[in-house]
């Protein structure tokens, strides 16, 4: 039988995982707006998915809703038994796919011989490709992953993840030195999938696309099935839509109803980083938008935040959009 992802017309969207940002809530909020084809669940960490005292608030990092399928729940690892482990929870809390992160460069990863330190070891890898999909039986598995460690080696490090016949691949057009400091170069990502689909393996590119336009000319031209998009959405909900450009004052209404979505996490989940990411994204350009974004993030909640934003709109001469208001207010 054909799983979800060979259903998928091409070029198709992919909502990027993305760690304390693409959790429920913020997945929600971006389907509410515009509609990429597949979700991506923020990472876990197969160790701690399985060990017993932590399981409730990592689960927590699972939880995903109806409205969101196709979503893939991503985790990272380095050893195969606990891979297999986490792929049948994944496969028995009902998730469409499993991804395995091959790219992440923090070092809390890589330590443990996860993440982006897989590119450094592909027998490894290729022993949890297929741990992974012995314990998901059947449901697709995705690695997401980096063009090399030190030095661009596409051919080798994809050819050997491919031995292991992962179902797809996403490919990150930066090394793990680059981290996200170069352009992504997206003719390493069309080779790349050239070599995958030598191997009857779907690709997907990513790096640096801003709108659904940019990724269908990049689909054509580098020959990608499907283009994953990250910091693309910050401050652009409509970006997986076509003609995502918004005006100002809808941008602040997005905004308002982020804020407001937010109220149950506000310095919580939502930490002060993840708050700035967001409120940047969204006022940078406007008039006295630094100030703006000082005083939203020293707001101690939600309504505070929305009162210092419907003054903003006053002042710019903008309709605040009340239904938002009240409803968090009362
Ligand atoms: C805040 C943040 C958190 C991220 N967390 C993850 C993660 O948990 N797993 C992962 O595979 N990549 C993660 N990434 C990398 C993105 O998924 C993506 O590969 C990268 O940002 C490049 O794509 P972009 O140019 O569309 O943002 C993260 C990126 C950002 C900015």
């Amino acid at each position: 039988m054909q799983h979800f992802w060979q259903r998928l017309n091409p070029p198709f969207f992919v909502l990027a995982p993305m760690a304390e940002v693409t959790d429920i809530v913020f997945r929600n909020f971006v389907l509410r707006y515009s509609r990429p084809e597949v979700v991506y669940t923020e990472f876990v960490a197969t160790k701690a998915l399985l060990a017993r005292k932590r399981q409730v608030s990592l689960r927590r990092a699972l939880w995903f809703s109806e409205v969101e399928r196709p979503i893939v729940a991503q985790v990272f690892g380095a050893d195969p038994a606990e891979m297999f482990a986490s792929a049948q929870l994944i496969r028995r809390l009902g998730f469409d796919g499993m991804d395995i992160n091959m790219g992440c460069p923090d070092r809390r990863v890589e330590r443990h011989g996860a993440g982006a330190a897989l590119i450094r070891d592909p027998p490894r890898a290729q022993a949890l490709i297929q741990a992974a999909k012995a314990g998901l039986d059947g449901l697709p598995l995705s690695v997401k992953t980096r063009l090399g460690y030190h030095a661009i080696e596409t051919t080798a490090w994809i050819s050997a993840l491919l031995v292991a016949q992962p179902d797809v691949l996403v490919v990150h057009g930066r090394t793990r030195q680059e981290l996200s400091a170069v352009p992504a170069h997206w003719d390493e990502i069309a080779l790349a999938t050239r070599l995958a689909h030598d191997a009857e393996v779907l690709c997907v590119g990513n790096g640096d696309i801003r709108s659904r336009e940019q990724g269908e000319d990049y689909a054509q031209r580098f020959g990608v099935d499907g283009v994953m998009i990250g910091r693309g959405v910050f401050g652009n909900p409509w970006v997986f839509a076509p003609h995502a450009d918004r005006r100002e004052a809808e941008k602040l209404q997005a905004l308002a109803d982020l804020i407001t979505q937010f109220s149950g996490f506000w310095q919580t989940t939502k930490n002060d980083q993840i708050l700035k990411k967001h409120f940047k994204a969204y006022v940078t350009g406007f008039p006295g938008s630094s100030a703006l974004c000082a005083r939203l993030l020293a707001s101690q909640s939600a309504a505070e935040a929305l009162d210092t934003l419907a003054a903003y709109f006053h002042h710019q001469g903008w309709p605040f959009p009340e239904p938002v208001y009240r409803r968090l207010k009362h």
